[in-house]
């Protein structure tokens, strides 16, 4: 039980509306399934502005935060829970900076983005708003993921 623990880590990972549009659903998961984070949930959805609201609502004071909510409404989402050891810091390495102009090659957002208002996915930036981002998305205790995930490639 215990070494487990540290791999029921979980966090939510989106690929934006731009990211859906340039056909890059496929690299963004080969990418966190090559690294060895298990998928453990996934579904395409067009989420309401209300949703992105409760998402965003850290940022509702932000002069781009109208700019932002139009932007992620444009389009359908590829919402993902992928778990794995530290996958939540480890997620955020992968993903690059904030600003893709900052992120570094070799990152999703160094290798097929420049603009900060279209940086194509979102990654938990903590343990805990991984859970929350988890539940609020799926709708469902992130713990229920641990009763069929169990890692087959790691024990
Ligand atoms: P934020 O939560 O600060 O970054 P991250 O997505 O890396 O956790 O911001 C959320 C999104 O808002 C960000 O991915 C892109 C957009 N954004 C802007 O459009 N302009 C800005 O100046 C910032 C800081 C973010």
């Amino acid at each position: 039980e215990v070494k487990m623990s540290g791999q029921k880590e979980v966090t939510f990972i989106m690929v934006k509306p731009d990211g859906v549009q340039r056909g890059l659903v496929g690299e963004i998961i080969k990418r966190f399934e090559s690294r060895g984070f298990q998928l453990v949930g996934c579904k395409m959805m067009s989420p309401s502005k209300e949703h992105l609201e409760k998402h965003y609502a850290d940022l509702k004071s932000k002069s781009f935060f109208p700019g932002l909510i139009k932007y992620m409404s444009s389009g359908p989402v590829v919402a993902m829970a992928w778990q794995g050891k530290s996958v939540v810091k480890t997620g955020r390495a992968m993903l690059g900076a904030t600003n893709p102009l900052e992120s570094n090659p070799g990152t999703i957002r160094g290798d097929f983005c420049i603009d900060i208002g279209r940086n194509i996915c979102h990654g938990s930036d903590s343990v805990e708003s991984g859970k929350h981002e988890v539940e609020l998305w799926f709708g469902e205790k992130t713990e229920d993921y641990s009763l069929c995930t169990e890692s087959m490639i790691y024990e």
